[in-house]
């Protein structure tokens, strides 16, 4: 008997592998995210490169949080829509259907789509019609946050619910970034019953300043809570869908170690106690939560001046809250200090162009536009494949805009926020400014939009479009 346990002793010893590690235990409390994560879409390709999804755009109602049923347009019945999930160079292919009363599209934010996919009716693709359908598909060619949402009636759709995330994970994340949650952040604007409030509030005056809804949503949910371990990242991948409200986010005694934005992963983390989001943005933040285990932090929403009226008698607002819980003993390293080589787009050959963002009195109606023409008279500029151009944006108003150009990254020359090669499509041009930035336009070519991501303004008319020819 003892040499048969000794010989069993030493054939497991000198043999067969060693049996496999037990998992480490979970890093965050069972339960950690499940007040504030988004709903996710279910890929129903079997294939390991394709994600494809459906979405189906209707009139609904959700719970934004212990019952509160809001009234809603949304996608599968949820706001925000399913967060969609891929991985870089993945085929993606969303087959979209129009329940709702009215024309739709789905334009995806930031992606490099091909013309035909970017999803802005009447130049990319006739509206999907009420009752129709639309299928979009496109490979996930750069790692990011992006987003989608409609290009119709963008300001009522986009106020009334219509967005979603769609997170193109890198082949390869950065050391240390810790456990991660998407955050979708908007803004409803109710009326005094609890319905849908009139996209049309104030008239031209509302257009002009843009309409704010009153209910704060982070995924659809109001003050939700989200729990981190003392000692662990918790990182945030953040993208603003509300069609006007500027996002500033504060969390008292506690800074955001920014390590991405719109185009994926920065040059060098950033820190920031203040971080900005303007409609259409994203932020990839870290936080290195400390305090007392049970503590909630609140991250608060900080008025943002965008011009005049937009501060005044504006108290900060509480969003979410990041709840202590103990250290179990485990911390996370150090983030590395560079965490993507981007090189400089190159300057030499570059073409200029100045695009001015204007304001103009039309009768008693105020109106925007691009070099003093509204959208509806405008004719499309024109550029040529392969070219790199270099875009002055000057701001003549009075009020800030966050332009937004589809297609194309960019590099912003001259913004103190975005102070080395960080891809862009979205930022702010703050009033009577003006902006510098350059890109490269690739072989796709196409009739592309460029507008004010305020999405009231892009429809008062702060909306042009560039033809990229052969
Ligand atoms: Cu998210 Cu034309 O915009
Ligand atoms: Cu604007």
């Amino acid at each position: 008997m003892r040499l048969l346990v000794a010989l069993l002793v030493l054939c497991v010893s000198c043999g067969t592998p060693k049996p496999p590690a037990p998992p480490p235990p979970p890093r965050q409390v069972d339960g950690w995210q499940r007040e504030i994560a988004p709903f996710e879409a279910t890929d129903e390709n079997p294939d390991a490169h394709i994600v494809e999804v459906s979405l189906e755009a209707a009139v609904n109602v959700f719970d934004r949080g212990g019952g509160k049923l809001t009234p809603a347009w949304s996608y599968n019945g949820h706001t925000p829509g399913p967060l969609i999930r891929a991985n870089v160079g993945d085929e993606i292919r969303v087959h979209v259907k129009n329940s709702l009363p009215e024309a739709t599209s789905v334009h995806w934010h930031g992606v490099r789509v091909p013309n035909a996919m970017d999803g802005a009716p009447p130049h990319t693709q006739a509206p999907i019609a009420p009752g129709a359908t639309f299928t979009y598909s496109f490979i996930a060619t750069d790692p990011g946050l992006f987003w989608y949402h409609p290009h119709s009636d963008s300001a009522a759709q986009v106020g009334y619910g219509l967005y979603g995330a769609l997170l193109v994970a890198p082949a390869e994340e950065p050391a240390n970034a810790g456990d991660e949650t998407v955050l979708v952040l908007s803004d409803m604007f109710l009326s005094n019953d609890g319905g849908l409030g009139d996209p049309r509030s104030g008239d031209n005056i509302g257009d002009l300043f843009g309409r704010e809804g009153e209910v704060l949503l982070v995924n659809g949910r109001e003050r939700p809570t989200v729990k981190a371990r003392l000692g662990l990242h918790q990182r945030f991948r953040i993208v603003n869908a509300a069609k006007t409200r500027f996002f500033q986010l504060e969390m008292p005694g506690h800074e955001f170690i920014r390590i991405g934005g719109d185009g994926g992963l920065r040059p060098t983390p950033l820190r920031t106690s203040s971080l900005l989001l303007t409609p259409g943005e994203r932020a990839d933040v870290v936080v290195v939560p400390h305090g007392t285990p049970g503590q909630k932090i609140p991250v608060k929403w900080v008025a943002f001046d965008r011009g005049y009226g937009t501060t005044f008698n504006r108290p900060p607002l509480d969003i979410f809250y990041v709840e202590l819980v103990a250290s179990d003993g485990r911390e996370d390293g150090a983030l590395p200090t560079a965490l993507r080589t981007i090189e400089a787009i190159s300057a030499a050959g570059a073409s200029s162009r100045n695009v001015e963002l204007t304001q103009a009195t039309v009768g008693t109606q105020a109106q925007l536009g691009i070099n003093g023409v509204p959208f509806a008279m405008a004719t499309p500029l024109q550029a040529h494949v392969n070219t790199t151009e270099k875009w002055t944006v000057s701001n003549k108003t009075d009020w800030d805009h966050p332009f937004h150009l589809h297609g194309f990254f960019f590099q912003v020359l001259d913004d103190p926020r975005f102070p080395d090669n960080e891809w862009k499509d979205t930022f702010n041009v703050p009033a009577q400014k003006s902006r510098t930035f350059l890109v490269r336009f690739d072989d796709r070519t196409g009739m592309w939009m460029f507008h004010c991501h305020i999405l009231d303004h892009a429809e008062l008319g702060m909306m042009g479009m560039v033809e990229l020819m052969p």
